[in-house]
């Protein structure tokens, strides 16, 4: 049977396949990646043999020199130390991608073997020192967002992430991955708050800076072990049990969906884990931009799980 390397029968000279992050990345062998990223990839020379099953004549013999480009990732999570920042460190790290943190805070006390794997940065979006944190990154992922009074909200939320994706731009940095929120269905006076308004400024940004690569992605609730002043709130107690509730209901509950606002209820929680996850997919998918659901963040969570 022809292996998925039996491709035509080139022997010498090698021939030259486009970047991946080899083998993780074997079935993304033929895409493109921009230029910036060439300059992270590594090349390894692998020698396959063909053998097709229908010709008979020395069908060992024939062997092909394929140099695949390996790509290197290096991630700089913006908020890393956050609750949903230090789990997409965790499974970055966990996934052998390089990753640096950026907060005002610098090294959290998270317990585990994975804070030591990530570059811990002290600064703030407004005043940082970009050349620091963004020459050779590959994606800048932005977790930064808050509450607070309308003004703090608008620039939390929208006006910080703003200068981050221009950051990155001027860097030439391929990729920009923004948390952003769903909607809830709310009317739109209350998505005229801080926050919403901060939130799509951000999206726009995003998609307007990389229109082929930015990804944005809108949970609702995010539940899992938040940690506040050394202490546990554990949220998946709550976040767990009523995703299965709602998934479980889902067909009786369809006809409210249209109801204002009917998605502070019904909008299924995702876990913390499974959004650090669906952010992995995105760096790693060159086909994976623009705004995603929250159904679809699980389903791309569920994509790198097998
Ligand atoms: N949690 C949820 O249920 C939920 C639901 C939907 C959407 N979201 C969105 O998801 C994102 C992450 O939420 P989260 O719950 O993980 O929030 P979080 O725990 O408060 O994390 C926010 C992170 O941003 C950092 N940060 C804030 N201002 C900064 C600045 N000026 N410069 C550098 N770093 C800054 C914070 O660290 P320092 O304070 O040390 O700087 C922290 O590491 C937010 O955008 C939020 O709106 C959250």
């Amino acid at each position: 049977m022809a292996s998925f390397l039996a491709v035509p029968a080139i022997s010498t000279p090698p021939f030259s396949l486009p970047r991946t992050s080899f083998p993780t990345r074997l079935n993304s062998l033929f895409q493109n990646r921009s230029a910036l990223s060439l300059s992270h990839s590594h090349r390894f020379g692998v020698r396959c043999s063909y053998a097709e099953a229908s010709i008979n004549e020395d069908s060992t013999s024939a062997t092909i020199d394929v140099v695949a480009d390996v790509r290197s990732e290096r991630i700089v999570v913006l908020g890393g130390s956050g609750f949903v920042g230090s789990a997409i460190c965790k499974a970055a790290v966990s996934k052998g991608i390089e990753v640096v943190s950026v907060s005002r805070t610098g090294r959290p006390t998270y317990p585990g073997p994975w804070v030591d794997e990530v570059t811990w940065t002290p600064g703030d979006v407004f005043y940082l020192n970009w050349d620091e944190v963004l020459p050779g990154a590959t994606a800048v992922v932005s977790t930064i967002g808050g509450f607070g009074s309308e003004e703090q909200m608008l620039r939390i939320n929208g006006e910080a992430n703003v200068v981050a994706v221009n950051a990155a731009k001027d860097y030439g940095i391929p990729k920009f991955v923004l948390i952003s929120v769903h909607d809830y269905n709310l009317p739109s006076f209350l998505l005229s708050s801080g926050y919403f308004t901060g939130k799509r400024k951000a999206e726009s940004e995003v998609l307007s800076k990389y229109p082929n690569s930015g990804v944005v992605l809108r949970p609702g609730f995010i539940y899992g072990k938040r940690r506040v002043d050394g202490f546990e709130i554990p949220l998946d107690l709550i976040g767990e049990p009523l995703e299965r509730l709602l998934r479980a209901t889902e067909n009786f509950t369809k006809p409210l969906n249209s109801l204002p606002a009917s998605d502070l209820i019904l909008a299924p929680p995702v876990s913390v884990d499974d959004l650090a996850l669906a952010v992995i997919s995105s760096i790693t998918d060159d086909d994976f931009f623009g705004v995603y659901t929250i159904e679809q963040i699980k389903e791309a969570a569920e994509k790198v799980k097998v």
